[in-house]
């Protein structure tokens, strides 16, 4: 009878091989942590923005967003809000919105009006702006914090929680404003409730109802290219980094492992799908071009960052692949090579 005992034992130290070699893999090309933390928006405001251009005539707009991301318009026509997306209402009732577009009807109407009354007694001339924004935030522990605040042709006038509270670049401006709206009866009632009670409720059940737009990842595509020279012999590089969600990006020009720090950054650039660009450029001389790479860190690429190098030198992530994944499939037939010579052998 033959004793199964080393060719069993043959076998699986085989099998351990394979094991290691595919953990070795698993390892190499992870994304590394998968952990991440909450990456969507965690505010929302509503903003007012009216042009008073003469005595008869002011354009009011208003639009509802969460951080940059707009999801409410306001038609000024009919005095109702415009829903931007599937899932802007949150979980409010038709009823709830009906009676907030009352509210803000109502709102724009009395500010109009009251302001072009005073004009002379709130020292303003026309044409001006007055901005208004209002909303909550979800603040770190889970609380929720309220803001309302009010500009005038740019400065700040004044904030409301539970009462008017007038800004010092306001000046007798603002003490006079808030004594107006502390003639309407029930203003502070109204703004309280819709601070402090609808506004809380409205952001958590929206960013539920958004949840599957607003946490989505989008990976970033990139590419080099060099901009007009701003003075001879130099170059600026400018690396593109375009289409991402959600916003927070990393880009950086480095040499090796080293951060450029003369990599200037550029605005974000919004798309019409809510997706992101952004420019990073780094001006050299002509001659230190080579060598350089921009990387880019994203949520949407898990750990793997992406990076260009400007000229043609091949990235190192290829190099890596080229030379690791024939080498570990060499090992691995050599491994199984073995294992079945010395199988044989024992037979
Ligand atoms: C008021 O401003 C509007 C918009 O700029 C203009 O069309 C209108 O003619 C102006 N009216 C007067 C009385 O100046
Ligand atoms: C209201 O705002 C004022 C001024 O910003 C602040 O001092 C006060 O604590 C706020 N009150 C509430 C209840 O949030
Ligand atoms: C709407 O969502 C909020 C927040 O999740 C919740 O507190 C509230 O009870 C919900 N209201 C309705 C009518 O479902």
């Amino acid at each position: 009878m033959r004793d199964q005992t080393p060719a069993g034992s043959q076998r699986s130290s085989g099998r351990e091989i394979l094991l290691l070699l595919l953990l070795l893999l698993a390892v190499l090309f992870s994304g590394g942590d998968n952990q991440e933390a909450y990456q969507g928006p965690t505010s929302f405001h509503v903003m007012q923005i009216s042009s008073f251009a003469n005595s008869t005539w002011t354009l009011n707009r208003g639009s509802g967003w969460l951080e940059d991301l707009q999801i409410h318009g306001w038609d000024s026509d009919t005095g109702t809000a415009i829903f931007l997306k599937p899932w802007s209402k949150g979980n409010l009732s038709d009823e709830e919105v009906t009676e907030l577009e009352e509210i803000f009807r109502v709102y724009f109407f009395g500010i109009t009006r009251e302001v072009q009354e005073r004009i002379s007694d709130l020292q303003l001339e026309y044409p001006f702006e007055f901005q208004g924004i209002a909303g909550c935030e979800l603040q770190s522990g889970g609380a929720i914090g309220s803001f309302l605040k009010g500009a005038i042709k740019g400065l700040d006038l004044l904030s409301i929680n539970t009462t008017c509270w007038p800004a010092p670049s306001g000046g007798s401006r603002a003490q006079k404003v808030c004594e107006l709206i502390a003639n309407y009866k029930g203003i502070f009632d109204t703004i309280e409730h819709l601070l402090y009670k609808t506004c809380p409720r409205f952001l958590l059940s929206v960013l539920e109802a958004g949840k599957v737009d607003l946490q989505r990842q989008v990976k970033p595509k990139a590419w080099l290219s060099s901009g007009p020279s701003p003075e001879p012999g130099h170059v600026p590089l400018v690396c593109h980094v375009s289409g991402f969600y959600p916003k927070p990006v990393w880009v950086m020009w480095m040499r090796g492992e080293q951060e450029q720090q003369g990599t200037q950054q550029g605005d974000f650039l919004p798309n019409a799908d809510g997706t992101w660009n952004l420019r990073a450029t780094l001006d050299v001389a002509a001659g230190e071009a080579a060598g350089l790479a921009c990387r880019v860190k994203h949520s949407s690429l898990g750990g793997q960052d992406l990076v260009l190098y400007w000229g043609h030198s091949i990235p190192i992530g290829l190099v890596i692949l080229a030379i690791i994944v024939p080498a570990l499939i060499f090992l691995l037939g050599l491994a199984l090579w073995f294992w079945r010579r010395r199988s044989y052998q024992d037979i």
